[in-house]
């Protein structure tokens, strides 16, 4: 980590013990999480959610409205991640579509396997990113972590959502990019992936390192986390960095109820900071006394899953192998 980081990061960490509300008045928060359903479809080998151990729980649309209408207008977008997959929600396009409606930028993560269903909502959805999970460029491959999926729908889903954003008037997600969580499984298929990718239409292929110990509390097994890690050292996600300061602090998540969780790593609720709904305020809750105790935890790492922790934000791409194609759509940023 640089000098300039170092001293920004020790100043953050005095500025947010001492004054939480004057940090977040120096730089408030530009982003939030929301979470549509906790439920999953699949059972991705180390995700809680996959293995069974979370709560489920879908968002209404009335609470998906009055939280909307909660946000602080320095909040500018909106990730439609945390536990679960945002498809498993039926009211997914329409979701985006509100929230498109309020001038925000948008942002999911799919495994795509019932996306087909959503296809023409999403294409008038104003969706900003899609990014569809595709770890692998054979179903062998791509199986070893995405337990329960199907390869060639996921595939096909991805073919049929590019096509349909072509012919539609809407033109929705601006930007469609397939992602790979890289593990020793399809490590040696980074650029068959990049190659797949390209002729199903996406606009880029991504590729992300694996965390290895996702909600520790339910997935343990040190003999399966190393069997996971690729060899290539590029593809190894690095040790959290001396001094390193959270950039979930200026994040958080809000569950499919209200909760407010200051971290989207957060599967067992450590982080529960208030609920919104039953406060009506986002800003009660954000810079209430729960919220400065549990920021005090993630700055000194004492909480028990940031002791832990390899998530550290959600900036983990791997520049080295991630591509993001030329315009073949007139979609072609990041
Ligand atoms: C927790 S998932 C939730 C959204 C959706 N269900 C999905 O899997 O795309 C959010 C992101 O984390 C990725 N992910 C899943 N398991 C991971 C792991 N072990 N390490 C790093 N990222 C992972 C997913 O591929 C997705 O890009
Ligand atoms: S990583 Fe996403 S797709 Fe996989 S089990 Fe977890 S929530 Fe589902
Ligand atoms: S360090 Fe890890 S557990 Fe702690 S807030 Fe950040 S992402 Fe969450």
């Amino acid at each position: 980590m640089g000098i300039i980081s170092t001293i920004r990061n020790a100043a953050a960490r005095r500025i947010i013990r001492s004054s939480p509300r004057a940090a977040y008045m120096l730089q408030p928060p530009s982003s939030v999480s929301i979470e549509l359903t906790s439920i999953c479809n699949i059972h991705c080998v180390c995700c809680p959610v996959g293995q069974g151990k979370v709560e489920r729980g879908i968002m209404t649309e009335e609470n998906f409205r009055k939280i909307l209408e909660l946000l602080p207008n320095s909040i500018r977008h909106i990730d439609f991640t945390h536990r679960g997959d945002p498809s498993c929600h039926p009211k997914f396009p329409q979701f985006v579509r509100m929230a498109h409606d309020t001038g925000r930028t948008t942002q999911a993560f799919t495994n795509g396997l019932i996306l087909d269903r959503h296809i023409d909502g999403l294409v008038e959805s104003g969706l900003t990113k899609l990014l569809v999970d595709v770890d692998g460029a054979t179903p062998v491959s791509y199986l070893d972590y995405r337990v329960g999926s199907n390869f060639e729908k996921v595939t096909s889903n991805v073919r049929k959502l590019a096509t349909a954003r072509r012919e539609s008037e809407g033109k929705f997600p601006e930007q469609l990019f397939t992602l790979c969580v890289v593990t020793s499984a399809n490590e040696h298929e980074v650029t068959a992936i990049q190659e797949f990718a390209r002729n199903l239409g996406a606009d880029g292929a991504l590729f992300k390192t694996a965390i290895l110990n996702y909600g520790t509390k339910y997935y343990n097994d040190k003999d399966e986390q190393d069997a996971l890690a690729p060899s290539n050292p590029d593809y190894l996600r690095p040790p959290r960095p001396e001094g390193f300061v959270c950039p979930f602090l200026w994040r958080g998540s809000i569950l499919h109820d209200g909760r407010f969780l200051t971290c989207t790593a957060d599967f067992e609720g450590l982080h529960d900071i208030g609920n919104i709904l039953e406060e009506g305020s986002y800003e009660e809750v954000f810079y209430g006394a729960k919220a400065r105790r549990c920021r005090k935890q993630i700055v000194d790492h004492s909480s028990p899953i940031c002791s832990t922790c390899s998530v550290m934000g959600d900036d983990h791409f791997i520049a080295s192998a991630s591509k993001v194609f030329a315009a073949q759509s007139g979609h072609s940023s990041t």
